[in-house]
């Protein structure tokens, strides 16, 4: 998968890029980030990439030049794009739609994605309504630029191709991959400080272990999330046991 990432500010990108699990998956060929700086399509003496708004008021904006050449360099003439679009432009911006994990599985089905992190106040409108495919918030507060949102978005996303995670069994067991918070992990030693490893996970009992997991995720997200129950695929066996933990608390009041 390849990520065409466009920004005023390039340097931010390499060392997350380079660590851990990104910089394997990106020498196993397994994805591809190319960071673009604006900057470099800019033509003027002082490489201006932004200017006052029209009608007044403070804040700089993002000018449409150098971003549509940044972006058509890279992607071709937008006029070209086919429908649905073969390449989404997803400006990162809190005024997009809310990034999930529902959205990552969505994105990480495409085969190249680009990426217009705003800065400033904002970008001209006419990048938004003629370039822009796509908007996406990673929640609802302010950052000073979508640098680290895009890094988030490609986080997210890349953990999700085939073979980037070490584990076969990926991410499916993820707090959200499965509309629940994820169950409590343990490891050595058996016994920290007095506090002690539940005597299930050293039972050996496999059926025992992944019961004693679903319901430690089905009461983690019913006390810390309840509002993910509404929309995660449940049992008739786990509709019971959250019963259960509705007839505790109510007879906690
Ligand atoms: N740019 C500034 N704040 C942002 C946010 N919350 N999400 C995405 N891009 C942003």
């Amino acid at each position: 998968m390849q990520f065409e990432v466009f920004t005023l500010l390039p340097e931010i990108f390499p060392s997350y890029l380079e660590s851990s699990i990104l910089q394997r998956a990106r020498q196993r060929g397994l994805l591809d980030v190319r960071v673009h700086n604006i900057r470099d399509y800019t033509h003027d003496k002082h490489h201006t990439t932004d200017d006052t708004p029209y009608g007044g008021g403070g804040g700089m904006v993002m000018k449409p030049g150098p971003v549509f050449e940044a972006v058509e360099s890279v992607l071709g003439p937008i006029s070209l794009q086919t429908q649905p679009v073969a390449v989404p432009v997803i400006l990162l911006t809190p005024q997009g739609r809310v990034f999930t994990q529902r959205v990552a599985e969505e994105l990480s089905r495409h085969e190249r994605i680009a990426l217009l992190c705003g800065r400033y106040e904002g970008v001209d409108e006419r990048i938004r309504a003629h370039l822009v495919t796509d908007e996406i918030s990673v929640g609802d507060y302010v950052l000073t630029g979508g640098e680290l949102p895009a890094l988030i978005l490609i986080d997210a996303v890349a953990r999700l191709l085939p073979e980037v995670l070490g584990d076969p069994t990926g991410a499916e067991d993820d707090s959200h991959a499965m509309g629940l918070l994820e169950y409590p992990h343990y490891t050595r030693p058996p016994e920290f400080r007095g506090w002690k490893v539940p005597d299930v996970l050293l039972s050996g009992d496999h059926a025992k272990i992944e019961k004693w997991r679903r319901e430690e995720a089905l009461a983690r997200t019913f006390q810390k999330r309840p509002d993910m129950l509404e929309h995660a695929e449940l049992s008739s066996e786990d509709l019971k046991f959250i019963e259960g933990l509705k007839s505790k608390s109510d007879s906690h009041r």
